[in-house]
């Protein structure tokens, strides 16, 4: 607000003026007061949108800074919600949720390093400054709630010895090191290892500014850190028994390396890769014990249809619809995902320790212990300039389809004609295959053995279509998807010798049809972004579009904490059963709400999920790396700013 009122041309000089001179002063005063409470009426009351929010590039700069002015021209105001609906009440808590979090930003070293020492319970690493000072020449919004996901993901490695955390991450392979201020790989560049590569480039844009460390990287798709809940609720409070400030007095800022281990003999983190189908065994031994997950076995075996939730989940939802993102993302309160997700039925590859190793991955279950950094699908140069469709990340708004799109394969798991029906996103196609739909409309309950249809009468999510019989000629105005390639297990040759992208037993329910590039892509409103074997790449350009992307997912990743659902995205459920209940919204009345959502999270994504972003992330957590690790670690701190 302040940097609205320094615009006023008052600046309380009155005195100093004659009359004639005061009294014009004062009308200019008045009519600067009335241009500023109008922008700020027209931004903050006319539209739900937020001063603050990097709003859309065409209209207002994203690159505020302290003491600058927050661009031209607002944005119209918006209508108001005509309906009652609970997605109206939704996207309206969350854009409150989410304008008090952007309240809290840092534009100063002092400010930046005090809400760390509110939030953390510690000072801040030695090099907090200079990644400070990094953070502001590249125009960052710095939120410290932006980056809980590193405490959350390093807390534990307080619990072990610093010397043993070092040990863990020396000598494995797919090793970055960085020495003297240069990260290298272990493995000969040429043969680098994809995720590696990228990897190694984002670290380099830093590595100047970091104290010696190896970092064991996963270049798996599969997340590998499953430590069972009672071992990591004592290693959590280990740390919360060393958090504490150290006097600025007895602080150090000298990291001391970790040459002392170089030489030993690689740890042994006594991997399990047999059993893959009982993987959800070792997912529920991580899960809390007072939580639904953890008193349930994996299916002894995959013939039987899957049980499908009979209602939506009363923990995270408001009325059927997604209220708590985090908690919706949780196996561990949803053990009917034992069934659901191609994760928990046969993942191509397991390679899994119940040991506290440092291993850095872009993805994760909520119950994993990886440390998270930025994917390599959302680094690589060729990546993203494929999945930016050119540049263009979409046309406006009004010339798109009012439909939903999606082409992907059908990976998730092995796909095999005794599991398929458990995977996630062969449920995903055949929920939004309308003769799969009219199928089961016309009394065919066999049609699919993927889902299940509520009743028409015990339908949480009440959608008119439905009730009058016709979900499936409704679905078939809006749908467009389709595997593009049903990577059958085991794979069948065709006549040119290359595995067949069709698959017996899915050949009578599901066709394959050719990909659509990015750039066609974002000709449709609608852009539905599922799991795969992990996370799905797609997210962040999605997210940059255009278009409005809706949400589904068991892992987390590095961003989460700065994307709100409902105002950058829109979430639904991984059962999938809210997504006609979400479309019937969007497409009936709600055409505004849509846009919004789509070009408030370009723009969101467009400032803080830059390269930039990705970088400053990695460095603030390869800090706190460095420093749990360290045998100095309860002395190591940034107090510069205090010691003034
Ligand atoms: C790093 O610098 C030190 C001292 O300048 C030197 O002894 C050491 O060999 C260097 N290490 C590497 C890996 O370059
Ligand atoms: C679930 O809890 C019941 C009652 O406490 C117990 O008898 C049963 O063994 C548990 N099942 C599993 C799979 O842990
Ligand atoms: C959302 O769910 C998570 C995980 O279950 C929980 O820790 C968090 O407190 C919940 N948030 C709110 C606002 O209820
Ligand atoms: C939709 O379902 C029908 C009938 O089950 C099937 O023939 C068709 O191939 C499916 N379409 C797609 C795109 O999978």
């Amino acid at each position: 607000m302040g940097r609205f009122l320094n615009l006023s041309p008052a600046r309380g000089a009155l005195g100093t003026f004659s009359l004639p001179l005061r009294i014009q002063h004062l009308l200019a005063t008045f009519l600067g007061a009335v241009a500023v409470f109008g922008f700020l009426y027209l931004i903050v009351g006319g539209h739900d949108s937020v001063f603050l929010l990097p709003a859309r590039p065409d209209r207002v700069s994203i690159h505020d800074g302290p003491g600058q002015h927050l661009g031209s021209v607002p944005r119209p105001p918006r209508r108001r919600p005509t309906s009652n609906h609970p997605i109206d009440h939704l996207i309206g808590e969350a854009r409150v949720e989410f304008n008090q979090l952007l309240g809290k930003r840092s534009f100063t070293l002092e400010q930046a390093a005090s809400r760390y020492r509110e939030r953390r319970g510690r000072h801040p690493p030695p090099g907090f400054d200079r990644w400070f000072a990094a953070a502001t020449e590249m125009n960052a919004v710095i939120v410290e709630d932006f980056f809980d996901r590193i405490h959350h993901d390093i807390n534990p490695f307080w619990g072990l010895e610093p010397r043993e955390v070092r040990v863990r991450a020396h000598d494995q392979p797919y090793i970055i090191r960085v020495r003297n201020g240069t990260a290298e790989a272990s493995d000969p560049e040429p043969e680098l290892h994809f995720r590696v590569a990228q990897w190694l480039r984002l670290i380099r844009r830093f590595a100047d500014n970091l104290p010696d460390m190896d970092l064991y990287m996963n270049h798996m798709d599969e997340s590998r850190v499953m430590v069972p809940w009672e071992e990591m609720a004592k290693l959590v409070a280990g740390e919360q028994k060393t958090r504490a400030f150290v006097s600025p007095y007895d602080a150090i800022s000298t990291y001391g390396g970790v040459a002392d281990v170089e030489g030993r003999n690689r740890y042994d983190p006594h991997w399990l890769d047999h059993d893959v189908p009982k993987f959800w065994d070792f997912t529920r031994d991580a899960c809390p014990p007072d939580s639904p997950g953890r008193n349930i076995s994996s299916l002894p075996s995959f013939d039987k249809d899957a049980e499908y939730p009979d209602a939506p989940m009363p923990q995270y939802t408001y009325k059927g619809y997604i209220k708590n993102f985090t908690a919706a993302m949780d196996p561990c309160l949803q053990p009917h995902l034992r069934g659901m997700h191609g994760t928990y039925i046969e993942a191509i590859s397991m390679s899994t320790t119940r040991e506290l190793v440092p291993i850095f991955g872009e993805c994760k279950l909520p119950p994993n212990n990886e440390i998270l950094i930025p994917s390599a699908m959302y680094i690589a140069e060729d990546i993203r300039k494929e999945y930016s469709g050119g540049g263009e990340r979409g046309g406006p708004w009004k010339d798109k389809k009012d439909a939903v799109v999606w082409r992907g394969s059908a990976s998730g798991l092995r796909n095999r004609a005794d599991n398929w029906w458990h995977n996630h996103r062969h449920r995903f196609i055949q929920m939004l295959n309308a003769t799969t739909l009219a199928a089961i409309e016309a009394g065919d309950k066999g049609a699919a053995r993927t889902f299940r249809l509520f009743s028409p009468d015990k339908d949480p999510y009440n959608i008119r279509a439905r009730r009058e019989g016709r979900l499936a000629e409704w679905v078939s105005t809006w749908s467009d998807v389709a595997f593009t390639d049903l990577l059958c297990w085991p794979p069948e040759d065709g006549e040119d010798g290359k595995p067949k992208k069709t698959c017996k037993h899915n050949d009578d329910i599901m066709s394959v049809a050719p990909g659509i590039p990015f750039k066609q892509l974002y000709d449709y409103k609608y852009l539905p972004d599922i799991d795969g074997n992990s996370f799905s790449g797609r997210y962040r350009a999605f997210l940059m579009s255009t278009s409005m992307p809706l949400k589904s997912t068991i892992y987390a990743e590095w961003h989460d904490d700065r994307l709100k659902p409902w105002v950058h995205f829109v979430p639904f459920d991984n059962s999938y059963m809210d997504i006609y209940g979400i479309m019937d919204y969007f497409l009936n009345g709600h055409d505004e709400e849509a846009k919004t959502i789509a070009l408030d999270g370009q723009a969101w994504a467009t400032a803080v999920l830059r390269v930039e972003d990705m970088a400053l992330y990695t460095w603030r957590l390869l800090l706190e790396y460095a420093r749990v690790m360290d045998d100095n670690r309860d002395r190591l701190a940034f107090v510069d700013d205090l010691l003034k």
